[in-house]
């Protein structure tokens, strides 16, 4: 039986920088799509009132959205209401529960440090709003593998497993979802995705900005905890995993959690973390922090499908370029004996899966060069999914949408949570001190090491113009 769709939105952390940037062009979104008639509640704790959050919302839309419909906009703020107040108050439930009277399966958006989830679930189960409530909470899920067991019992208690939906955002990518299509609709993909023709895969998620604003909530994470646990090993597993069973929510996270399994916990040698070197003067950051900005590991799947072949994952801030990139390298080619004498040897064959604004896929293969000689040279096949297939969904509208439809596929679950805090919860506390890098970099050299014997990292490719 299809679940009924929520009948109201309740945002914790209404006027927090996730509602800001995010959240709020996700729900505009919808409206415009027609999926969001329901009431829309913020709840924050800075007072005011409705028009307060009125404006906020229509500050956020007039910075992220280009061509808005202003009708689109004031239809939205009429369904929009606040409530304020501090989250450890018994008033704030009871003011939230005449508020959304009358709905039967609010959906609440908790954008909020875990730290107060306790007090929100609490007082959301004591004024009974909750019993047929969905929940959605964001990562970071926890700061370690205890921390994220301690915070599902929490949540437990008034939602069960299947009303809780934990966001990955990457989840909600289209492009990071094509991984899985992409590899299982091309046929001449599977007999090759192993380790007989495989010799490594690399994920870089670079961003050439800082941490900006966010320097006290960074302090607080740093890239193993904001990305690399979540984001990047979501992309492993997509990379990595069997074809589900079927298209059901457990078949899709089964599989998943399968692949998870079989990534063995990193060990301190098998990990890189960097620091650029002005981080330590941003706003809210320490002195002296030992906050890594830069992550890269390597590690192993043990399966049939991928013994023995590295895999190689990394991410930094204040890197050279902005880009996030899936790189597939194919065993090289033997010595071509009718070539020319001294001509170059082919390199491998790449697939390169470009998984950021300007997603795509590129194969880099080989050609003859013109001319007499019998001599390759590089070429790639190249498709643009923005012009092969047109403008797609952001991520939290889709992700929004989902949950709004009590449909789980694309959340993290509990099982799968706890073995992505497994993979990184000896990294997490011990490991060399961070090693300093340049702005501008691709990150600290002492990377290198991980990716000698595999090509080395390669650097994503600059956005393209057009
Ligand atoms: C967030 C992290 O989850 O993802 C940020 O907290 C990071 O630090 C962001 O910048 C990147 O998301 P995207 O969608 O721009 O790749």
């Amino acid at each position: 039986m299809t679940p009924e769709r929520s009948d109201a939105l309740v945002l914790f952390g209404a006027t927090g920088d996730l509602a800001h940037k995010k959240i709020f062009p996700a729900i505009y979104a919808m409206a415009e799509a027609g999926r969001l008639e329901v009431p829309v509640v913020g709840v924050a704790s800075s007072e005011g009132d409705d028009e307060f959050l009125r404006q906020k919302v229509r500050a956020s839309l007039d910075e992220a959205i280009e061509h808005l419909d202003r009708h689109v906009v004031d239809r939205l703020c009429e369904r929009v209401r606040y409530v304020s107040g501090d989250y450890r108050e018994d008033r704030v439930y009871d003011d939230l529960a005449s508020v959304v009277d009358g709905a039967a399966r609010p959906l609440f958006y908790l954008a909020i440090p875990p730290a107060l989830f306790d007090d929100v679930v609490t007082g959301l189960g004591r004024v009974g709003i909750a019993e047929d409530g969905r929940v959605v909470v964001e990562k970071p899920f926890g700061r370690d593998r205890a921390s994220a067991s301690e915070l599902n019992e929490c949540i437990h208690r008034v939602f069960p497993e299947e009303r809780i939906f934990r966001i990955d955002h990457y989840l909600g990518k289209e492009s990071v979802e094509n991984l899985l299509v992409f590899r299982f609709a091309n046929s001449m993909l599977e007999p090759v995705w192993n380790r007989n023709f495989i010799s490594s895969v690399q994920i870089t998620m670079a961003e050439d900005f800082g941490v900006g604003s966010r320097g006290r909530f960074y302090e607080s994470v740093g890239a193993l905890r904001d990305v690399l646990q979540n984001h990047l090993l979501q992309i492993v597993a997509l990379l990595g995993m069997e074809p589900p069973a079927g298209a059901d929510e457990a078949s899709l996270r089964d599989e998943k959690v399968k692949l998870l399994r079989q990534v063995r916990t990193l060990r301190s040698d098998e990990l890189v973390r960097g620091q650029y070197r002005s981080y330590v003067d941003e706003d809210g950051v320490d002195g002296g922090s030992d906050v890594e900005t830069y992550a890269a590991v390597r590690f192993e799947i043990e399966s049939w499908r991928w013994a023995g072949v590295p895999w190689l994952v990394r991410t930094g801030k204040c890197l050279a370029v902005t880009g996030t990139e899936a790189i597939v390298t194919f065993n090289a080619p033997p010595r071509l004996l009718f070539t020319a004498e001294g001509a170059p040897e082919p390199g491998p064959n790449r697939l390169r899966f470009l998984l950021g604004k300007h997603d795509g896929v590129k194969l880099h293969l080989h050609a003859k060069k013109p001319g007499d000689e019998l001599v390759p040279e590089p070429v790639d096949l190249e498709v643009s999914y923005d012009e092969a297939l047109g403008p797609r969904e952001e991520a939290y509208q889709r992700l929004l949408d989902d949950a709004m439809d009590g449909d789980a596929r694309r959340f993290g679950r509990a099982d799968a949570l706890d073995e992505q805090w497994r993979i990184v919860e000896d990294v997490l506390e011990h490991h060399e001190e961070v090693h300093l890098y340049t702005a501008g970099t691709m990150g600290p050299k002492e990377a290198d090491r991980l990716a000698a014997d595999a090509g080395g990292w390669i650097t994503p490719l600059p956005p393209d113009p057009g």
